[in-house]
């Protein structure tokens, strides 16, 4: 791996990895040993360094807490013959770039990015699971820091990388609730960007649809409350006579790189898949003619999730259940990937990044180990 920039490596005295239920890991709760920092002084991006993992001093004035400029990505890892691999890191680093100037924030350098990432994962592999739709999650996080409470961008950023294994995001089939009251971005706003507020408004909604038994929101377009966006946590696929349909990225909605997996998977094995605006009207059409296959949703924590129903108003469209005989588009694709990213299918699209050989196993051996 080319190394170019000097990453000090100060390794965690103890690893809290035997404090772990490995068969039993809440998504999001468990955070592996170490986290890779870089700051951004105004001009540049200094002091790379790998820690122990730790919590962070923050000032009361500090801009992001109070004006949203705070970024963020989220990829996994898994293992193959035992060596860590990233899936499409490179995809989410340009992505993570896009956020950042949508928010007024600097660039990431994608080669400080890749390797501060593959020298994390991999002094941290024992944390990568190896069940079933099981992987190491990556969160990459850029924030501001400047101490200052006028409305203004931050000149100062930190940003970092920290990561934890995770199990299925969905664990079982997704209840879908058309909102139609809320909305999650309009033309011109912050919709494609990666950016915390669009999570934070998203909230109350999912809440409210939870309270009535759903799993999550499926958003309308701003203005008409037509057209399907995306749920928040995940971008949408429908297969409709056999076609296979996914809402236009027009910018409001997340250019996901599952979705991007998707699309192409689905190209190369002979579908027709559709880009296009799908208005919700279109979807309950289809199912009323019996034409409405299957609703899959897609991301990196949901990788693929089957919908099981998608309620509009007073109509509750419910989709054949999850076995050998149906839903055979997503329970390919969620298997495909699976296998993709645990070697046993050819990487033929360039996808995987390994992580080994960084040198951070040299450098953490060099260190004197520090408690925290
Ligand atoms: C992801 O899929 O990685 C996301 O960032 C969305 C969130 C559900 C964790």
């Amino acid at each position: 791996m080319a190394v170019k920039y000097p990453i000090s490596v100060t390794p965690a005295t103890r690893s809290k990895i035997h404090e772990v239920d490995f068969s039993n890991i809440p998504f999001g709760k468990v955070i592996s040993d170490h986290v890779f920092i870089v700051d951004y002084d105004g001009q540049n991006w200094v002091n790379p360094r790998i820690e122990p993992y730790r919590n962070l001093e923050i000032a009361p004035s500090n801009l992001a807490l109070h004006y949203g400029q705070s970024i963020f990505e989220g990829m996994k890892a898994t293992k193959i013959n035992g060596v860590p691999v990233l899936f499409r890191a490179d995809m989410h680093a340009r992505r993570l770039n896009v956020s950042a100037e949508r928010m007024c924030m600097p660039n990431m350098p994608e080669d400080l990015f890749m390797q501060g990432l593959r020298m994390l994962v991999e002094l941290d592999k024992d944390w990568i699971p190896e069940d079933d739709d099981h992987a190491l999650y990556i969160r990459p996080l850029m924030f501001a820091t400047d101490e200052y409470f006028g409305v203004h961008a931050s000149e100062t950023y930190r940003f970092l990388i920290f990561t934890g294994p995770v199990g299925p995001y969905y664990p079982k089939p997704v209840k879908l609730w058309v909102e139609e009251v809320f909305t999650r971005a309009a033309q011109g706003g912050v919709g494609e960007a990666k950016c915390a507020g669009n999570y934070g408004a998203s909230l109350l909604p999912a809440q409210r649809a939870k309270k009535n038994g759903y799993d999550q929101v499926m958003w309308m377009d701003a203005v008409e409350k037509k057209y399907v966006q995306e749920v928040g946590t995940m971008n949408l696929f429908f297969v409709m006579d056999g076609k296979v349909i996914t809402p236009a990225t027009t910018g409001t909605i997340l250019r996901g790189v599952t979705r991007d997996t998707i699309i192409t998977l689905l190209k190369d094995w002979g579908f027709t898949v559709e880009d296009r605006l799908i208005s919700i009207a279109e979807i309950a059409d289809a199912y009323w003619r019996g034409t409405l296959q299957e609703c899959f949703g897609a991301g990196t924590a949901a990788v693929v999730s089957h919908v099981s129903d998608i309620t509009w108003r007073d109509r509750r469209m419910e989709l054949p259940p999850v076995d050998a005989e149906h839903r055979p588009v997503g329970t390919k694709l969620k298997k495909y990937i699976n296998r993709l990213r645990t070697g046993l299918e050819p990487d033929k699209y360039n996808w995987l990044q390994f992580c080994e050989n960084t040198g951070v196993a040299e450098l953490a051996m060099d260190k004197e180990l520090v408690t925290v």
